[in-house]
């Protein structure tokens, strides 16, 4: 039973500056600018810079996110980043994202691919929901270019670096987090693989020369598993949500390919007007892909409050996740105190419940002791009368 709501309450994006147009791949790889439009619908993707890194895309974006939250890093209970290229594999993105904003709370990596920011958001909202955490950052993030294989159309031309990121607070009223379908299947896992990083294999100049480090995709085998869980995931939310088609304002899909989505929404019946496409701009940015569409369509002004959101992703594992997501403004400082003081505080209540057992416990055996002394100096006399008889005793079998 979910106690708490959760709304989103900050977002941000941070996109690198350099923008590589298809014109520009022409130069570097055997494609053309006319099948990148007509298979993907990408004109652009953003390149980060030599000096940027996982971290410093993520911190961009959730510093935006913070201060639309009205929050300061140390008022964060909990960070999750989601995102497949890391700064390194140890240490954690997460904690030297933590640490580099100045945060205090626990922080942890989420890896599931594209899905990984609604997987994050489905997370969050368990926090929340049972009234572990109040602020939450998500974060999703991708510096993917530096995984990729230049000389290799089939993926190269389709990925793009990006990070979005929102807060999760909490609120007494419905709205935000609705319900979420969370998938996996790793049956076809190896058709989007980087093979070369990772435990399964060691790293040498063979594996190099192999290009294992960089990642692999057999498109058309992801273009039809996504084909089919894009809608099959969107039926599942609404039914999670208790909610139809007709309900959702925005259906905000992962922006892997507008063929894909172009087809589901097709297949679903869904108008293209209540669909959110920024996939020309950005290519697939993996699990910043659905935040950057988030917040751009907020900045579009495509988002009205009390709309209702549906957020679809699929990718690597092979997974997907989807949430129906209310949108509700922030609140403003009076009434989120309101809306603090109004919440169910689990927490606090399983504490205030064993705090009144410990008093009843210690209560109970204060009363028996009592009642044992009271009883104890009620028979006194007795005892007194007993105690002189039985002097009297030993005092007569003295004088015996
Ligand atoms: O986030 C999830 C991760 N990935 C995805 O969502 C990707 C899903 N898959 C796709 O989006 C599509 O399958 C692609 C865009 C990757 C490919 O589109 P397609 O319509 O499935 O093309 P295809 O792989 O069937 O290739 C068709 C032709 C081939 O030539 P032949 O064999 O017909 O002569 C390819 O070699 O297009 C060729 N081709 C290209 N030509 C120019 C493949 N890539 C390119 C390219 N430029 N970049």
């Amino acid at each position: 039973m979910t106690l708490r709501y959760s709304r989103i309450s900050g977002w941000g994006k941070y996109v690198p500056e350099k923008i590589l147009t298809n014109t520009d791949l022409e130069k570097i790889v055997d494609t053309n600018d006319e099948w990148i439009v007509q298979r993907t619908g990408i004109k652009e993707r953003r390149i980060a810079a030599e000096n940027e890194s996982c971290s410093t895309l993520a911190i961009k974006a959730a510093e935006q996110a913070l201060e639309v939250a009205g929050l300061r890093a140390d008022d964060l209970d909990l960070i999750i980043v989601s995102t497949s290229s890391p700064d390194y594999l140890v240490p954690i993105v997460s904690s030297t994202i933590q640490h580099k904003m100045g945060a205090t709370c626990p922080a942890f990596t989420l890896v599931t691919g594209c899905t990984g920011f609604v997987y994050g958001l489905a997370t969050a909202h368990q926090f929340i929901a049972t009234g572990t955490y109040n602020h939450i950052l998500v974060i999703g993030v991708e510096l993917i270019s530096r995984f990729l294989d230049w000389t290799d159309r089939n993926t190269c031309v389709l990925f793009g670096d990006g990070a979005g990121a929102v807060v999760l607070s909490p609120s007494s009223t419905p709205t935000g987090i609705k319900a979420f379908d969370l998938g996996s299947d790793g049956e076809k896992g190896r058709e989007l693989i980087l093979p070369g990083i990772g435990s399964a294999s060691k790293i040498d100049y063979a594996t190099l020369d192999r290009g294992e480090h960089y990642l692999r995709m057999n498109g058309r085998e992801i273009f039809k598993f996504a084909t089919r869980i894009l809608p099959k995931s969107t039926m599942q939310v609404l039914e999670n949500a208790g909610m139809t088609l007709d309900d959702i304002d925005l259906l905000i899909p992962h922006q892997a390919n507008a063929r894909i989505i172009d087809l589901s929404i097709r297949r679903l019946g869904i108008p293209s007007e209540k669909v959110y496409i920024n996939v020309h701009k950005y290519g697939n940015t993996s699990a910043a892909s659905i935040p950057l569409a988030l917040v751009e369509a907020l900045e579009e002004g495509k988002i009205k409050e009390g709309d209702h959101l549906c957020l679809v992703s699929f990718g690597a594992g092979l997974t997907w996740a989807s949430a129906i997501v209310q949108w509700g403004q922030p609140l403003g400082e009076e009434e989120a105190a309101i809306d603090e003081s109004l919440i169910w505080d689990l927490t606090s209540i399983r504490k205030k419940v064993a705090l009144t057992s410990t008093k009843v416990r210690v209560k109970a055996r204060t009363i028996a002791e009592e009642t044992a002394y009271k009883a104890s100096t009620l028979l006194l006399p007795l005892y007194t009368f007993g105690g002189g008889k039985s002097a009297k005793r030993s005092k007569n079998s003295k004088t015996k």
